[in-house]
């Protein structure tokens, strides 16, 4: 089947598009077919980017009626910092392929709707260049093979006034996307990226394993990660945790909070479901432990759900890409508006005024492993 020519990004928003689900099907319009596949794709089978959906139907609702819901809101207050809503904005990499004002536009959405952009490394757009000043922002690092050169990039984002520091640690190969390899999807020749240069691999000698004696030699490991911890008056967070033992050990090392996450199923497929991993490393974190989530939340009521189990706020990656490829800056601003909106009112309905109040005595599952 031949793929249209992708249609111009929308200047306004029309009233059919009123869902997650609509934005995602309009925006396949928008973009040639290999940036859709590289969007939608994941590892594999795609078993996790599916279960990453389906996750949420496996918890049930209980709300609890006639509370004074009177003093109501979304804030939620996070490593000191406080959010209006926890509708936060994922590390994407290379936003260029999928609207040309990328990074940009995507800041200016999370300015206006007051959502915390993490910026990948992979970012088209300079991070010294994110407007507005008043932005939410945190830097999300690739390890750069070495100590020295991912310290450089660390400085640059403390100038630079980011607030944390996210380091994702459940890359350190690419999954294996076949959607990808069977359009050839290459990023364009053209394309830049300030911060993420060609990282030399150490050379292979004929009896070394090519995977393991190159790339895995320079990807990061625990004594990394604390070496970092000491080398940054950033908090740290690690995002990629599903293992209770990774977690516990991240918290001993100085992280400050994590990402419980499997990289929207890009890269590993048939993990653990992100909400079942949240639930087991919620058990074993100090109160309070800053918990996030990604993967899959596509309703207010994820949002919910996501919380339920002892999540502190939640991170979107596909949808305001969706967003973005439709209609810019003003198309990502829709997405987070649709789902804050969904997410106030699943609050209201549920009878929980405000995130402190909304706990696993309103939902019904069974995750035990
Ligand atoms: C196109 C694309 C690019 C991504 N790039 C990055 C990246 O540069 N760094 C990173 O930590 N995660 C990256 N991710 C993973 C997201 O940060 C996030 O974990 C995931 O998208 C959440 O799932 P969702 O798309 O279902 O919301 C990427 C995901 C997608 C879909």
């Amino acid at each position: 089947m031949s793929f249209p020519e992708p249609l111009p990004p929308l200047e306004q928003i029309p009233a059919y598009l009123q869902t997650i689900a609509d934005y995602e099907q309009q925006a396949q319009k928008h973009l040639p077919e290999n940036s859709w596949h590289y969007l939608q794709g994941g590892a594999m089978s795609e078993i996790s980017v599916t279960e990453n959906l389906t996750q949420f139907q496996q918890i049930q609702l209980i709300p609890r009626h006639l509370n004074d819901l009177r003093q109501g809101n979304t804030r939620c207050e996070i490593l000191g910092q406080t959010f209006p809503h926890p509708v936060f904005l994922a590390p994407i990499g290379h936003q260029a392929l999928f609207h040309p004002q990328a990074e940009q536009a995507s800041a200016l959405a999370a300015g206006v709707l007051q959502s915390n952009l993490i910026l990948s490394t992979l970012t088209n757009t300079d991070l010294t260049a994110m407007p507005p000043e008043n932005l939410h922002k945190w830097f999300q690092l690739y390890w750069q093979g070495d100590r020295s050169s991912s310290l450089a990039l660390v400085r640059l984002a403390e100038q630079h006034q980011y607030k944390a520091l996210v380091i994702t640690i459940d890359a350190p190969h690419s999954g294996i996307r076949d959607r990808e390899r069977r359009v050839f999807f290459r990023l364009p020749e053209n394309m830049q990226h300030p911060h993420s240069p060609p990282m030399p691999l150490p050379e292979i000698q004929h009896n070394q394993h090519p995977l393991f004696d190159g790339l895995m030699q320079i990807a990061p490991r625990w004594d990394d990660i604390q070496w970092l911890v000491e080398n940054t008056h950033l908090p740290v967070v690690l995002k990629g945790v599903l293992h209770p033992g990774d977690a516990e050990r991240a918290i001993q090392y100085g992280v400050k909070g994590l990402i419980i996450s499997n990289h929207g199923g890009r890269v590993l497929d048939t993990t653990i479901s992100p909400l079942k991993a949240l639930y087991h490393i919620q058990q074993l974190a100090p109160t309070g432990f800053p918990l996030l989530l990604d993967g899959g939340i596509r309703r207010g009521s994820d949002i919910f759900k996501a919380i339920a189990l002892g999540a502190s706020a939640v991170l979107i990656g596909r949808p305001y890409i969706y967003g973005l490829a439709v209609a810019g800056a003003l198309g990502v601003a829709h997405v987070i508006r649709i789902l804050k909106e969904e997410f106030e009112i699943t609050m209201a309905l549920m009878g929980t005024p405000t995130i402190k109040e909304i706990s696993k005595h309103y939902i019904s599952h069974n995750f035990t492993l």
